[in-house]
């Protein structure tokens, strides 16, 4: 199994490498792609923990190098929100590195799976998509934008509210990854119930949990320890579903056809082929109802503007 972390010298990068150095399968190769001149040092740096994973760093000059042959690239590159900024303010800077990003992924591994982290990834997904398409490699069963810090934000507070054992909540969130498009689904969540006055805090507080951390942080950036373990939750799934089991299922933002928008964060079985059927998010309470009909027009909006990008 090879992973290329594009991006790997940064906060979510460092963070999200460190965790694959320590579960990826023994013998896997780590590729650690960055611009920044401190990436040979942060391959070096994980080079020392004593696992069976290899890695090596790839600088400016060498995508192609760290790409080829990968089986999975996670794309955490790219410029962080800072307060006061919604995730749709990093479209002008981020679409230009994740169209040069997927350029590289059409030259040197058309078929791997590719997790796309860089925000707003409810635009930056369809770029990464139109690049593909262009290119004539588009697979949309391999494409994915990783909304899984949503799904375990919401498995960490719904602990927390109820009092109950971590390990044991499930949260089904869909919709994309910003603001009012991310939808938890808590009437979903088994063995707890939530009063009408429980959702509509917890619902927002969910949503708006990027801009908590970016808050807190003071300028410093925004989420990077819970996405780079999110992120590498999620690679492990598809490492699992690409080593055979076809039992894995995982919440991503994909291309859907006939359905809510042309992307959304669904229930996915994966498998081999990355998306092997795009499951239902099964049915909706009156208020996630509304929730669903009232994000859909931002959705599009921000899905529209990544097409655009790769129109002009
Ligand atoms: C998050 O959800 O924390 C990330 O998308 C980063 C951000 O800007 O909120």
């Amino acid at each position: 199994m090879k992973v290329a972390v594009l991006g790997a010298a940064g906060g979510i990068g460092q963070a999200l490498s460190l965790l694959l150095k320590n579960g990826l399968p023994a013998g896997s190769e780590l590729a650690l792609y960055d611009v920044a001149p401190v990436v040979p040092g942060v391959a070096v740096d994980l080079s020392h923990i004593p696992t069976a994973v290899k890695v090596a760093g790839f600088g400016a000059d060498d995508l192609d190098a760290a790409l080829v042959d990968a089986d999975i690239v996670l794309i955490p590159a790219g410029m962080p929100r800072k307060p006061g900024m919604d995730r749709a303010d990093l479209f002008n800077v981020n679409a230009g590195i994740i169209k040069t990003l997927a350029e590289g992924i059409v030259r040197s591994c058309p078929k791997a799976l590719v997790g796309v982290i860089t925000n707003p990834v409810n635009g930056t997904v369809p770029i990464v998509a139109e690049v593909f398409k262009k290119a004539g490699t588009y697979d949309a069963s391999r494409v994915f934008g990783v909304t899984t810090l949503d799904v375990i934000r919401s498995e960490a507070f719904v602990a927390e509210l109820k009092g109950v054992d971590v390990s044991e909540v499930k949260v089904p969130v869909i919709g994309g990854h910003s603001g009012t498009t991310i939808l938890p689904l808590l009437s979903q969540v088994e063995g707890v119930t939530f009063t009408d006055e429980e959702v509509a805090a917890l619902t927002p507080r969910i949503q708006n949990a990027g801009t908590e951390v970016v808050n807190a942080k003071a300028g410093g950036g925004s989420a990077t320890l819970s996405m780079g373990a999110a992120a590498a939750r999620f690679c492990f799934s598809l490492v699992k579903g690409l080593q055979g089991d076809s039992n894995v299922v995982d919440y991503a933002y994909v291309a859907v056809d006939n359905g809510d928008a042309p992307y959304f964060a669904h229930p996915v079985r994966l498998g081999k082929n990355g998306v092997e059927e795009i499951l239902s998010y099964g049915e909706l309470s009156a208020f996630e109802q509304k929730a669903k009909e009232d994000m859909l027009a931002t959705l599009n909006k921000d899905i529209q503007e990544g097409v655009d990008f790769m129109a002009k």
